[in-house]
């Protein structure tokens, strides 16, 4: 686990806001694999305040990320975090919903990395919106999916809704671990991530 610059400040702060930022553990799996792959370029689908992305930028040399974030007051706040911390040259936000944003206001596609960290019942528009903007030896991170353990224990959640929310988050599971096209791999890390890459053209098309 390699988190040189721990922003303490901006998680105590977002934390006590009550603000859902990326758990630490996963947060580090991420910049460890980031730094492994020598990635330099990053979408993220769902800044908040800016927290993931300014640990991502100050922890990944020459990083570029966009990040995209629907909410007006967190996006400014992620605005004001993005300057104070001297990251205006790495971070470009978005304000906007990721579902219709325009791709050409993106400023670093094509990426190494897909970050896919907002509205949960929506993981698999997010996906197959962005993933031709991932680069063939790029990847994909998905957060969350254990959804606090209730993944695993569906039949134990009393409340409909959210009974109906992780139903979305295990299918959006399901469906990506077992596509042809792409390799994914499950990791208990945080609240659950999954990794995934393209599989070679050939490969898939050698099953026909
Ligand atoms: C879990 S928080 C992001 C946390 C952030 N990545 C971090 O770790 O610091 C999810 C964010 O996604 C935003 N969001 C939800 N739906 C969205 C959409 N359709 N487009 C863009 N952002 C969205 C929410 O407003 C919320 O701020």
């Amino acid at each position: 686990m390699v988190i040189k610059v721990d922003l303490k400040d901006l998680e105590t702060l977002a934390l006590a806001k009550k603000i859902p930022i990326m758990q630490k553990e996963g947060l580090s799996f991420m910049i460890d694999r980031l730094n492994e792959s020598q990635a330099s370029s990053l979408l993220e689908i769902g800044s908040a305040v800016g927290y993931s992305a300014l640990m991502m930028a100050s922890n990944v040399e020459g990083l570029k990320i966009d990040s995209i974030e629907l909410d007006a007051s967190r996006y400014a706040e992620a605005c004001q975090h993005v300057e104070a911390y001297q990251k205006a040259d790495q971070i470009a936000l978005h304000l906007g919903d990721a579902l219709t944003y325009p791709l050409e206001k993106l400023a670093y596609a094509p990426y190494d990395c897909l970050f896919i960290d907002a509205a949960k019942a929506q993981y698999q528009r997010f996906f197959e919106r962005y993933i031709d903007l991932v680069k063939p030896e790029g990847f994909v991170i998905v957060d969350n999916l254990d959804f606090h353990g209730m993944v695993n224990d569906i039949e134990h959640i009393h409340n409909r809704n959210t009974r109906a929310l992780v139903r979305k988050i295990k299918r959006f599971k399901d469906w990506i671990l077992h596509h042809e096209a792409y390799d994914s791999i499950y990791y208990p890390v945080g609240d659950g991530i999954v990794m995934i890459r393209k599989k070679e053209q050939h490969e898939v098309n050698d099953k026909y």
